[in-house]
């Protein structure tokens, strides 16, 4: 369970990117995050993994109380935590298993990573993953010769190899075309429903958004302006969000261009 009690963020420039959050989340829930660039959206998932620690309010996973941890009990903390980017954030010259296997490095002594020394199991975990999401025949295969939806799919077995409880994924699938990123929302819908994975997915596309998160939260200026079941969302709940009534280009389209 994720816990935001009063949470304030304000960045050391003096920006007050979140503004009294408060809101619960319980394992295996898929949540979307929608609201404009810049309404503090990835502000709001880096803070559950102290990417980004909190200036105000309480935040706790799991009962802990995120914002006390320090030194070797935060990185442990970390690992329950898997991350997903926009940029897939993989080593590109190298093949599809290895950099799955890079999120084993964290549990591996020294000299073992050193040598990439995996272990039979850090390996089958590591097939076990790319099997989830629908790439093993690629285990092999550098990472630069797949297609962007690949390779997000890549990011994400290897964040699945991490064995995390929660997920945390930023725009995941902005640069994808559209057959790719529904693709790729299948991918979490599936590892949400069969792994009890709690996922928390910022989106910039609203019909996605809609289509495949249970709950949306609405963030402007730093505030929830909505959080409820994704079936509440209608035309006045959008226009909260993001300031003005949207048209339906824009609700089946990319929001990434709308100026606040
Ligand atoms: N590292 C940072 N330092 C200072 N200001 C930041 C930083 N990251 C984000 N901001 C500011 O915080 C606000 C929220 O940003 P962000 O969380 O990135 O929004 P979103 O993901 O919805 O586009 C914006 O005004 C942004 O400029
Ligand atoms: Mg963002």
């Amino acid at each position: 369970m994720i816990e935001f009690i009063n949470v304030s963020k304000t960045y050391p420039n003096g920006v007050q990117a979140l503004k009294n959050v408060s809101l619960t989340i319980t394992q295996g829930e898929f949540v979307a995050i929608i609201g404009l660039s810049g309404a503090g959206k990835s502000t709001l998932i880096r803070t559950v993994n102290q990417m980004h620690p909190i200036t105000g309010g309480e935040l706790y996973v799991n009962g802990q109380d995120v914002s006390k941890l320090k030194g070797k009990e935060l990185r442990t903390f970390r690992r329950q935590i898997g991350m997903v980017f926009q940029s897939f954030n993989l080593v590109k010259r190298t093949t599809v298993i290895k950099n799955v296997l890079s999120a084993r490095v964290a549990e591996m002594s020294f000299f073992k990573s050193l040598f990439g020394l995996y272990s039979k199991e850090d390996t089958l975990l590591a097939l076990e993953s790319l099997d989830q999401v629908d790439i093993l025949e690629k285990a092999y295969t550098r990472a630069d010769q797949l297609s962007g939806g690949q390779q997000q799919r890549v990011a994400l077995a290897r964040c699945l190899t991490q064995n995390p409880q929660i997920i945390l994924a930023d725009e995941p699938v902005a640069s994808l075309d559209p057959v790719m990123a529904e693709q790729v929302m299948d991918d979490f819908v599936r590892i949400n429903e069969t792994m009890d994975i709690t996922i928390i997915i910022n989106i910039h596309h609203v019909d996605l958004a809609l289509k495949y998160a249970k709950r949306v939260i609405g963030i402007r200026d730093g505030i929830i302006v909505f959080d409820g079941p994704v079936e509440e969302v209608d035309e006045a709940v959008l226009h909260e969000v993001y300031g003005r009534s949207l048209s339906e280009d824009e609700v089946m389209g990319s929001l990434a261009d709308v100026a606040a």
